[in-house]
């Protein structure tokens, strides 16, 4: 089994859907972890929830200096950071590229491809004073096609699978690989509540039932494929891309009766 004890890992929008399930799973398997978020509340209640090995630090990482505070507490408290897991992501309201304004089109951009930048550069120095580690990048399957209505949204996952190569090839040399995941539509409150400003969730739209898999994601399944990646049984993997979708990304499925 995976083990990641000793090891430091911060986790960006740690309290959220998806970040919450890698942040138990790290602890479970024996890691330090820093739940890394803008949410205070819940932060402090799931590191209370988790006891020893575990702390919230607010961190909204689009704000460098949030970035340099949350390294350097994590690292007093359990040692320089081995595993960073950009997480942190917001969806824009759907608008068509006419009816987006330039505020959405930074917000967006700025959370989730900013951040992610950031969140590299601030923490490579530690990840190389732990002797290497990874970094694993939360893009979407937004990333790899198009998606009308979240303009923002797709072209700020694209950009992050750039950001993920281009880390892979700096940090190489220096033990420290950089992949990139792409989840297919998972049961969070990132679909199932309205992105800010807007009145619909995505569940309101969206059925799994023509795919390969027809269900929705669950958060576990992305976190599986997380901790395989963030760990050294993956050490021979850097600048990839990997998708966890359900076959989402291959289209429609035949049905049983027809095929
Ligand atoms: N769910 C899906 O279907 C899906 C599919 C593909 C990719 N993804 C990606 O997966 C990642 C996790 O999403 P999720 O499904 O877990 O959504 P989620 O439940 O909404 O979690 C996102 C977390 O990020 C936090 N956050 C927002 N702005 C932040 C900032 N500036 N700094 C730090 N944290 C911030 C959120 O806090 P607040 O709740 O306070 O805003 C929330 O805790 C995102 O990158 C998302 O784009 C999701």
């Amino acid at each position: 089994m995976t083990t990641f004890h000793n090891q430091t890992v911060l986790v960006t929008g740690g309290t959220g859907g998806q970040g919450a399930s890698h942040v138990r799973a790290f602890h479970a398997a024996g890691a330090n972890v820093v739940i890394g978020d803008i949410d205070t509340e819940r932060g402090a209640t799931l590191a209370a929830e988790l006891g020893e090995r575990a702390r919230f630090v607010r961190l909204d990482v689009t704000d460098e200096s949030s970035w340099a505070a949350a390294i350097a507490a994590a690292e007093q408290t359990f040692g320089p950071v081995a595993v960073l897991v950009n997480n942190a992501g917001v969806q824009n309201p759907p608008a068509v590229i006419e009816d987006t304004d330039l505020r959405t089109w930074a917000r967006i951009l700025d959370i989730n491809l900013t951040g992610a930048f950031l969140g590299i550069k601030a923490a490579a120095p530690a990840l190389r004073r732990a002797g290497g580690g990874a970094i694993v990048n939360i893009a979407s399957t937004s990333g790899v096609g198009g998606t009308a209505h979240y303009a923002p949204y797709v072209a700020s996952k694209w950009a992050v699978r750039g950001l993920t190569r281009t880390a892979a090839l700096e940090l190489g040399r220096d033990n420290i690989r950089v992949n990139a995941i792409h989840p297919g539509v998972i049961a969070t409150p990132f679909i199932t509540e309205p992105a800010a400003g807007s009145d619909a969730p995505i569940s309101d739209f969206y059925s799994p039932d023509p795919f390969a898999v027809p269900r929705l994601g669950e958060p576990a399944d992305v976190t599986r494929l997380l901790l395989f990646l963030a760990s050294s049984e993956a050490s021979f993997i850097t600048g990839s891309e990997y998708v966890v979708d359900g076959g989402l990304l291959l289209g429609p499925a035949l049905k049983h009766e027809a095929a």
